[in-house]
């Protein structure tokens, strides 16, 4: 099995990665959190800072595109491969209002005449690439409908028509956001019917879940290669390395990695702020390996300063035990 770490705005840019992949080896892709080019057909600083090939030096990396216009697309490709990527993955899932009123990410899925434009754009576009240049992969990250993931079935159709190189397949719709758990039929669905080699995601929150989705693929008769795994990831950083046999994070390596981390996010972020509302953000999902720390993960939430933040973080990892997290699909 291979095992994806999926884009999460906000929270898996280059420091983040760098540092799983220091502590963590063993995930297979790094997919980056969206960059967008507009119009002006440039990338902002952030952007560029994230994709820059010193930035992510030997790590596996997968860069994503959001966008509805297949040349904006298509100069983001030309861009990313001048840095070296082989694989650039589009966008075709964020459910955030602001994106998917302009029909872009999950916003797109319904309109479908204008996201087959898109597409064709795009593999028309590559395939006219000259020669010499290097070949870049397309994969596609997507979700199952704007409205209801009874889209799926025309979604798969028109999929079908493009050489993606992997689907990746997060089945719920735009309007369930994230909630309830996602929809295995309309997965199993799409898996049935696909050409394209397709990758699960959604919920995975432990090695059971991977193997209840491994299950459920094979007893359709369509095994999968790939999964890819985000909130249940970052709330236990050791997730991969668990399906791959080995053990649970141990309190030691948790401060090890906060540490790498905090130290790396205070070089690059601006200011004590920024950096303590990042490392709250964290700590709201590797909080979920801490069940009887409530008491400390709420100091850690309380925190206004650097020193309040260091004490609590000393307090919960020292006093409370570690557990594994139970099951993302129920
Ligand atoms: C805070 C946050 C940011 C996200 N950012 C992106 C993004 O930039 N690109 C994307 O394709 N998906 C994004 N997602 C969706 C995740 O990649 C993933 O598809 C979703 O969380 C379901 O998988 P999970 O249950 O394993 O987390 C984001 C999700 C969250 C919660």
């Amino acid at each position: 099995m291979n095992y994806y770490f999926a884009p999460l705005e906000g929270i898996t840019g280059y420091v983040y990665r760098n540092a799983h992949h220091k502590f963590f080896p063993g995930t297979d892709r790094y997919y980056t959190p969206f960059v967008a080019p507009n119009y002006t057909k440039h990338f902002k600083a952030k952007e560029k800072q994230d994709v820059a090939p010193e930035n992510n030096a030997g790590v596996p990396v997968v860069p994503q595109v959001l966008s509805n216009k297949a040349d904006e697309t298509l100069w983001a490709v030309e861009e990313l491969a001048q840095r070296g990527y082989r694989e650039v993955n589009l966008n075709l899932g964020c459910p955030m209002p602001t994106v998917a009123r302009k029909k872009k990410g999950s916003g797109l899925l319904k309109f479908t005449d204008e996201l087959s434009a898109y597409l064709d754009g795009v593999f028309d576009g590559l395939a006219r690439r000259p020669s010499e240049l290097p070949p870049v992969r397309i994969s596609v990250k997507t979700r199952l409908g704007t409205d209801s993931t009874q889209e799926a079935e025309a979604l798969v159709h028109i999929y079908n028509r493009y050489p993606i190189s992997e689907l990746i397949v997060h089945p719920r719709s735009r309007e369930d956001m994230y909630r309830g758990v996602p929809d295995r039929e309309a997965f199993l669905l799409v898996l049935q019917n696909s050409v394209n080699p397709i990758v699960y995601n959604g919920n995975l929150c432990c090695v059971g879940d991977v193997s209840e989705i491994e299950t459920a693929c094979r007893a359709v008769g369509k095994p999968i290669d790939s999964v890819m795994m985000g909130r249940g990831l970052l709330a236990d950083p050791s997730l991969v390395r668990q399906c791959q046999g080995g053990s649970l994070i141990s309190r030691q390596e948790l401060g090890e990695f906060h540490e790498e981390l905090y130290r790396q996010l205070t070089e690059t972020l601006p200011g004590s702020a920024v950096v303590l509302s990042h490392m709250k953000e964290l700590w709201f999902y590797m909080g979920q390996l801490f069940p009887e720390g409530s008491k400390c993960l709420k100091e850690i939430r309380r925190a206004n300063s650097r020193v309040q933040y260091e004490a609590a973080v000393r307090v919960l990892l020292s006093s409370c035990r570690i557990e594994r997290i139970r099951s993302g699909l129920r």
